[in-house]
């Protein structure tokens, strides 16, 4: 939707975009510095996110950063909503202006699907009303991901990562799990332009803006409500299956239940794939036991619960357990816009990480 901001709105929104930059351009790199220091002073021996804590918890630059991360997304969704509130009618009629004739996808609503009992207490990453609770919540997610990754994944390059990550094959059905408003979905109507393509989420808004960012975007997806642990598709629906950055925000258990889930949809010879940061073992072991409690400590910090347990698990293990007959996991290089090799990233430099499960022909 195109909103034409005021003066004061276009500064204001400015202004959060450069403290988001700010944060990951600026802070990271300093606080990396300033933890190199503390090691070196005090010759310590870092193994672990254990060992990083235990050096910088009390660290100025790192209370400093957790405050700034904090209150930067809290003045970045504020601000989105007041420039949202001022335009309540117009965006409203535009989300509820849904499945025009001439539509190329679709959007299909089920309220019966509620609010899984995992989410019912927490607002994700400190998002105000969650993915659930707010009628404008795809746009709060739209407009919040831009700055967050500093405009690196504007043209989709996290789902383009997990896209190219895919064995190839001829797929005709692909399934999106935890689609939010698309951004994940969108490389599939292009790498298999004659494959029915559809994306599933519990919640509403996330769907609804999906639907209409979709056809702005001339993608042909199919919306619909569904949970990804119990879809209510038949046996062997897809041949392809995939999940980008979902499987951190649910609760270990319902991870098991989502893998058996894709390989219960999937086709004989069909492919499970999920991308998200390295497991913490490999963070620590290969890349940075700083990176690996960056992630852990946001969990925390910014309302994302279930992270750390996730970030702690064995995905190969997960998707074997599942019932997939092959698994592995499979580093990714980070390819984002104007991304160098992560170096600058808040969360510092790593790959992608996709794990990938596939159901015997
Ligand atoms: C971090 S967002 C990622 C969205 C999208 N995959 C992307 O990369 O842009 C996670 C999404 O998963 C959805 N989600 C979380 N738990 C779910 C569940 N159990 N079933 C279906 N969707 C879920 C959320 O509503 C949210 O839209």
């Amino acid at each position: 939707m195109d909103i034409q901001f005021t003066r004061r709105e276009n500064a204001e929104w400015d202004f959060i975009d450069s403290l988001m930059a700010f944060n990951s351009i600026n802070i990271g790199p300093k606080l990396k510095q300033d933890y190199a220091n503390i090691v070196e002073r005090r010759k310590a021996t870092i193994k672990s996110a254990k060992d990083v804590g235990q050096i910088i918890n009390d660290a100025p630059i790192y209370k400093f950063a957790s405050f700034f991360e904090r209150h930067n997304h809290a003045m970045m969704f504020d601000t989105t909503l007041d420039i949202v509130g001022e335009r309540a009618d117009e965006v409203l009629a535009w989300l509820d202006d849904d499945n025009k004739s001439g539509a190329l996808g679709s959007l299909d609503l089920n309220p019966d699907v509620g609010v899984p009992d995992y989410y019912d207490r927490i607002e994700i990453h400190t998002q105000p009303g969650s993915y659930h609770g707010s009628p404008y919540a795809g746009l709060m997610y739209h407009w919040m991901i831009g700055p967050f990754l500093v405009h690196r994944d504007d043209k989709d390059g996290m789902g383009w990562a997990l896209a190219n990550a895919v064995p190839r094959k001829p797929y005709t059905s692909v399934l999106d799990m935890g689609c939010g408003i698309g951004k994940s979905t969108f490389p599939y109507c292009d790498l298999f332009p004659d494959a029915e393509v559809t994306g599933i989420d519990y919640a509403a808004p996330m769907l609804k803006y999906g639907h209409k960012f979709a056809e702005e975007r001339q993608k042909k997806v199919h919306f619909s409500q569904r949970l990804a642990e119990d879809t209510g598709y038949d046996d062997e629906s897809f041949d392809l299956i995939v999940a980008l950055w979902l499987f951190h925000e649910i609760p270990n258990p319902v991870a098991d239940a989502v893998v058996k889930e894709a390989y219960r949809l999937l086709k004989p010879g069909g492919v499970f794939a999920l991308m998200e940061g390295p497991p913490f073992k490999e963070l620590e072991e290969n890349h940075s036991p700083l990176s690996a409690f960056m992630l852990d400590s946001t969990g925390k910090r910014m309302s994302d619960p279930y992270l750390p347990g996730f970030f702690k698990r064995d995905r190969v293990e997960m998707i074997s357990n599942g019932g997939f007959e092959t698994a592995y996991d499979k580093a990714v290089s980070r390819t984002l816009a104007t991304e160098d090799s992560g170096a600058k990233n808040f969360f510092g430099p790593y790959p992608w990480w996709v794990s990938i499960g596939e159901k015997a022909g």
